[in-house]
C-alpha cells in the first residue's frame, strides 16, 4: 500500500506516480554533469584542491569510496569469491628494478614523447593526430619513448642500489608470487591469482577525469593454465568478463569487446581483447584481456633463477604453465558505470536527477528518512537505522521536506528509502519507496530487513 503519510504535505507533488521515461544529456553535457555531480555530492574531489589541485589526482569523497569499494567487492565476488579456482594476492607496490628489467617494463613500457617547436608543451605523439592540442603547431620534435614508470630510492641513500619503482601494473605481483601461491595452495592449472590495488604510470597527458590519471587501481587475475589451453582460456575470460559489466547495469549498447589488432599488442601479448565502454568522447577501453603465453614465468625464471613450473605428480609431467589476464581499471570502471547510469527524467512534473546504479554498486543501499525532523519520530527512525545498518549501507537523513529528500537519495543512486511517518508509531510499519519506479509500499518494521534482502538477493 501506499503510505499516506509519507506522500501527504510534506512529499514532492505526485511521488509515486511512474516517472516520465529517463534520458541522458548528449556526451558533452554528461561529462560535464558527472563531473559536477561527482564534486557536489561528495563522490570525487581534486586532490589537494585547497592548493590547487596537482596533478590531475583525484581524491574519493564519502559517497566515492563507498562506490569504489562496491566496484571492488563486487570484482572480487565474482573472481574470488563464487570460484574455487582462483584465490587472491596483496602484493607490494615498491618494488625492486630486477622485477621490472625481466617483465620487460624498464625496456618497452613507454609511450612516444614529443614536444611542440611552437609553445614547448608536451604530448603523447599517438594521441594528438599531429596538432598541438595547446596551439595547433604541426611542428614537433622527432618522438622518443618516455618510461611511464615512477622511481624512487627505497631508504635514506638515494643511490642505484636504493632504486625502487611503484609498480605499474598489479599483474608483476602474481608472477613473482607464482611459486609461492602454489606451494601454499596446492592449485593445479587451470587456477587464477587476483589482486586489486593502486598502480601508478607517470602518464603524459592524463585525462578526461578519471578515465586516465597517474595514480589509479587495478583489478588483474592471472589465469595459469596447461600450454594447450591457452586460447580456450583466453576466450572463456573474454566472455565472462563482458558477462561481468552487463550483469552490472551496463547496456548492450554501450558495451563491446574489441580484438586487438596484430601491431597494437603489448610486447607481453599475443592475443588481447579489450571490453570498450562507449564514453562521451567515443569507444575506450575498460579492460584489457590478454593471453600472455609463459612470457612472464619464463622471464622472471630466467632472471631469478628459481624455477617458475608446475609438476603435476599423478603424470609426472613438468610445464611452464601459459597465461590468460583479465586486467580492469577500478576507478575507471567505476566512471563508466556512473555515466551509463545517470539520467534525468520528471517525477509528478518536477525534474530529477537519478543515478540508476545497481544495487551493488551503490554508495547506499538504503537511506532511513524520518518524515519530519520532530523529535517524536526520532528514537523510532534510529531504531530502525539500527536494525538495517548491519546487513545493508546507510544514509540517515533528516534535512528538508521528503521529496527533496528522495531527489538527493535518487542523484546519488540509492536504490530505496526507507520513511518512517507519524502512523509508524502506532502500527510499527514503514513506507519502502523504490528509486526506479518510485513506487511505495508499506512494510511492518520486523519484516523489513527480510524485504529488502529479497531485493537484494546474494
Ligand atoms: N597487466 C596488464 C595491464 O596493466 P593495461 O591495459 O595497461 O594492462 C589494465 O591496464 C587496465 O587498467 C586498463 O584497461 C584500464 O582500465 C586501467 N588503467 C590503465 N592505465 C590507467 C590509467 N592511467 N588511469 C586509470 N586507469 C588505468
Amino acid at each position: 500500500m501506499t503510505s499516506e503519510a509519507a506522500t501527504g504535505t510534506d512529499a514532492a507533488p505526485a511521488e509515486g506516480r511512474a516517472p516520465a521515461e529517463g534520458r541522458a544529456p548528449g556526451a558533452g553535457d554528461l561529462m560535464e554533469r558527472i563531473v559536477g555531480l561527482c564534486k557536489r555530492r561528495g563522490f570525487i574531489f581534486p586532490s589537494a584542491e585547497i592548493y590547487g589541485g596537482f596533478r590531475s589526482t583525484y581524491d574519493y569523497g564519502p559517497l566515492g569510496v563507498n562506490m569504489l569499494r562496491n566496484v571492488k567487492g563486487a570484482w572480487w565476488r565474482s573472481m574470488v569469491q563464487l570460484r574455487d579456482d582462483v584465490v587472491g594476492l596483496d602484493a607490494a607496490i615498491l618494488s625492486p628494478p630486477k622485477i621490472w628489467e625481466a617483465s620487460g617494463h624498464l625496456a618497452n613500457f613507454t609511450d612516444p614523447l614529443v614536444d611542440c617547436r611552437q609553445c614547448h608543451s608536451r604530448w603523447r605523439a599517438d594521441k594528438i593526430d599531429g596538432v598541438c592540442p595547446n596551439c595547433g603547431s604541426t611542428d614537433f620534435t622527432d618522438a622518443r619513448p618516455f618510461n611511464l614508470m615512477f622511481k624512487t630510492h627505497a631508504g635514506p641513500i638515494e643511490d642505484e642500489g636504493a632504486v625502487a619503482y611503484l609498480r605499474p601494473e598489479t599483474a608483476q605481483g602474481m608472477f613473482v608470487n607464482f611459486a609461492n601461491v602454489l606451494q601454499t595452495t596446492r592449485k593445479k592449472p587451470p587456477f587464477g591469482i587476483a589482486q586489486v590495488g593502486k598502480s601508478f604510470r607517470n602518464e603524459i597527458t592524463p585525462q578526461n577525469f578519471v578515465f586516465r590519471t597517474r595514480e589509479f587501481e587495478q583489478m588483474e587475475m592471472e589465469y595459469f593454465v596447461p600450454p594447450e589451453e591457452g586460447m580456450k582460456w583466453y576466450r572463456y575470460w573474454v566472455d565472462e568478463r563482458y558477462r561481468w559489466y552487463r550483469e552490472l547495469g551496463i547496456a548492450e549498447e554501450k558495451l563491446r569487446i574489441r580484438p586487438h589488432e596484430s601491431d597494437e599488442l603489448s610486447h607481453y601479448s599475443t592475443a588481447t581483447s579489450d571490453v570498450e565502454f562507449l564514453f562521451p568522447w567515443g569507444w575506450d577501453e575498460l579492460e584489457g584481456i590478454a593471453y600472455r603465453t609463459d612470457f612472464d614465468l619464463r622471464a622472471h625464471s630466467a632472471a631469478s633463477g628459481e624455477r617458475l613450473e608446475y609438476f603435476d605428480q599423478a603424470t609426472g609431467e613438468r610445464y611452464v604453465p601459459h597465461v590468460v589476464e583479465p586486467a580492469a581499471g577500478a576507478t575507471r570502471t567505476m566512471m563508466a558505470f556512473l555515466l551509463a547510469a545517470y539520467e534525468e527524467d520528471e517525477v509528478g512534473a518536477e525534474p530529477r536527477t537519478v543515478l540508476r546504479l545497481h544495487w551493488r554498486l551503490s554508495p547506499y543501499q538504503v537511506a532511513v528518512l524520518p518524515l519530519s525532523k520532530k523529535q517524536t519520530l526520532e528514537p523510532l527512525a534510529r531504531e530502525v537505522l539500527g536494525l538495517l545498518q548491519p546487513h545493508f549501507m546507510c544514509d540517515y537523513d533528516t534535512t528538508q521536506s521528503i521529496g527533496r529528500r528522495y531527489r538527493r537519495q535518487d542523484e546519488v543512486g540509492t536504490p530505496w528509502c526507507v520513511t518512517v511517518d507519524f502512523d509508524s508509531l502506532d502500527d510499527r510499519a514503514v513506507t519502502v519507496r523504490d528509486r526506479d519506479s518510485t513506487e511505495q509500499v508499506r512494510v511492518p518494521i520486523d519484516r523489513l530487513v527480510a524485504e529488502l534482502g529479497d531485493r537484494m538477493p546474494t
